[in-house]
């Protein structure tokens, strides 16, 4: 691994441990792949409840100590443990971890406030000496700053840092006076130039001014979030360090995702043998006991069920839909409003819809081995994982014209008629049913299906793509 950097990869939540969304898919996948091109990647993140029922036997304490919020004392362990031939650093403080991973407002604010000290913290505890600190989304939003100025005397070499945006609609917004308080940022750096955005002390915004480099996860929402609409407030300090601004796309975990080897799913397919589908979406029409023939194309969606994931579309359209000879599935949890609506449509709908309130990682599987389609009409997209997931299991992803699903999904082209999905660009219900419709003509339609569902499985979504850019970039920063 010599003359490659070493990098340190900080976030709150990371796969095999914690999930709540892509985030902790690819702080999974992206050491793995960067160890496989030689590079010492390492893993920190909040030790949260779930990891000390599950791992708690194989952690090992590699030190204990303190550090100041403010007048608060606070305790700090770090634990340690490799998985995969990955080492991953737990930081231990149950005030902070033993409940949820986001608790929600002012108290998520302190636990990710907390966190970023923490880490700061154990970089001097730990005997791993990073060049790169690969940090990621608001959660991790002080670093740059504690790191630049705090702790700026104290590492034994610089580090440079890498702040990855997955989602720029979460900032992690306070009070100065919190901020003040619990980190000691001094007064002169609440000013539009440094932390404050929209009279807000913002931990995203920190981390936009005080990383070296910033990247996102998508070529096109590197674009997109130089604007106000996607941009969110963070739109000047992106458009004016455009320079140091990239979009990598992600990549999903092959071998996790693998339809020829999946353990949950039914029965095992491949783009040269698709048969065994059938099977996957029979044991899918059994599971949800729908009341619709296997001739019946299923439309599904997993995910988090909230506004930029476009389920007011949905919620006006669905209806419409189900009165097609079709199926709809669901999979996710998230506003009640939502999660309200398709217990509604379950209730009236019974043979022709299914639902599963809640996270179920092995029924993702089956969803997406045994459905036609995955219907994913994203407001806004940063880069989107399922949709690449879905392509791999030969389900065709119906998407909206936005961030990565651009990047990812080639829309079926009626005169050449090729593609890899289906895709619609205003976001409008009606233009979401078009394209819904077309994705059932298609249906039908039994060589063109073929052929598209083959384009999709054979698609590269490898993460290895992702890794090599990654490793690129932190050379060049080096
Ligand atoms: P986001 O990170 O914005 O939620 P992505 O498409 O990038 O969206 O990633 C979502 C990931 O979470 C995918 O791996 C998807 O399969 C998974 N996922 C979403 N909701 C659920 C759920 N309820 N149960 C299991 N997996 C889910
Ligand atoms: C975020 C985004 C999603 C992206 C994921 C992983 O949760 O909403 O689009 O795929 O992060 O980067």
């Amino acid at each position: 691994m010599s003359g490659n950097p070493k990098v340190l990869v900080v976030a709150s939540e990371g796969m095999p441990f914690v999930k709540t969304g892509g985030l902790a898919d690819v702080v999974g996948i992206l050491p793995r792949s960067l160890r496989a091109l030689g590079v010492d990647a390492r893993v920190m993140m909040p030790k949260h409840a779930k990891i000390k029922y599950e791992y708690g036997d194989e952690l090992e304490t590699i030190a204990t100590s303190s550090i100041h919020l403010g007048w608060r004392e606070k305790y700090i362990g770090i634990q340690t443990l490799e998985k995969d031939g990955v080492t991953y650093y737990f930081i231990d403080n149950e005030d902070y971890f033993s409940g949820s991973v986001y608790r929600g407002g002012g108290v998520e604010n302190e636990q990710y406030l907390f966190f970023c000290k923490a880490v700061c913290e154990a970089l001097l505890l730990i005997d791993f000496d990073p060049d790169i600190l690969h940090i990621n989304d608001w959660h991790t939003g002080m670093i740059p700053l504690l790191v630049k100025t705090q702790y700026a005397q104290r590492y034994k070499k610089e580090k440079r840092l890498l702040f990855t945006i997955h989602n720029i609609e979460f900032q992690g917004k306070m009070g100065f006076d919190v901020m003040k308080d619990l980190l000691g940022v001094p007064d002169y750096y609440y000013t539009p130039k440094f932390v404050e955005s929209r009279g807000c002390a913002n931990m995203m915004k920190a981390a936009l001014v005080f990383t070296d480099r910033i990247s996102t996860v998508s070529p096109n929402y590197a674009d997109e979030i130089m604007h106000a609409w996607f941009g969110l407030g963070m739109e000047g300090i992106l458009s004016a360090r455009r320079h140091e601004l990239c979009g990598i796309l992600n990549g999903i975990d092959t071998e996790a995702f693998d339809p020829e080897t999946d353990l949950a799913a039914a029965a095992h397919f491949s783009a040269g043998n698709i048969t065994n589908k059938r099977a996957c979406k029979k044991a899918l029409i059994a599971e949800f006991s729908l009341g619709v023939k296997l001739q019946t194309p299923i439309v599904s969606m997993v995910s988090r069920m909230t506004p930029q994931k476009g389920f007011d579309l949905v919620r006006y359209a669905l209806e419409e839909l189900l009165q097609e000879d079709v199926a709809f599935v669901a999979l996710g949890s998230g506003d009640r409003e939502y999660e309200e609506f398709f217990n509604y449509i379950t209730l009236k709908y019974p043979a022709k819809s299914g639902l599963y309130l809640g996270y179920n990682e092995a029924l993702a599987h089956r969803i997406y081995a045994g459905s036609d389609f995955l219907l994913m009409p994203s407001e806004f997209e940063p880069c989107g994982l399922s949709q690449m997931i879905a392509q791999r299991y030969g389900t065709l992803p119906i998407v909206r014209e936005t961030g990565g699903l651009v990047d990812t999904v080639a829309p079926y082209n009626i005169f050449t008629g090729e593609g890899t999905g289906f895709a619609f660009s205003t976001f409008n219900a009606h233009d979401m049913m078009a394209a819904v419709k077309l994705a059932l003509s298609v249906y039908k339609d039994k060589p063109t299906l073929r052929r598209l569902r083959k384009n999709a499985m054979l698609l590269d979504n490898s993460f290895m793509k992702s890794a090599e850019q990654y490793k690129a970039l932190y050379k060049s920063m080096l």
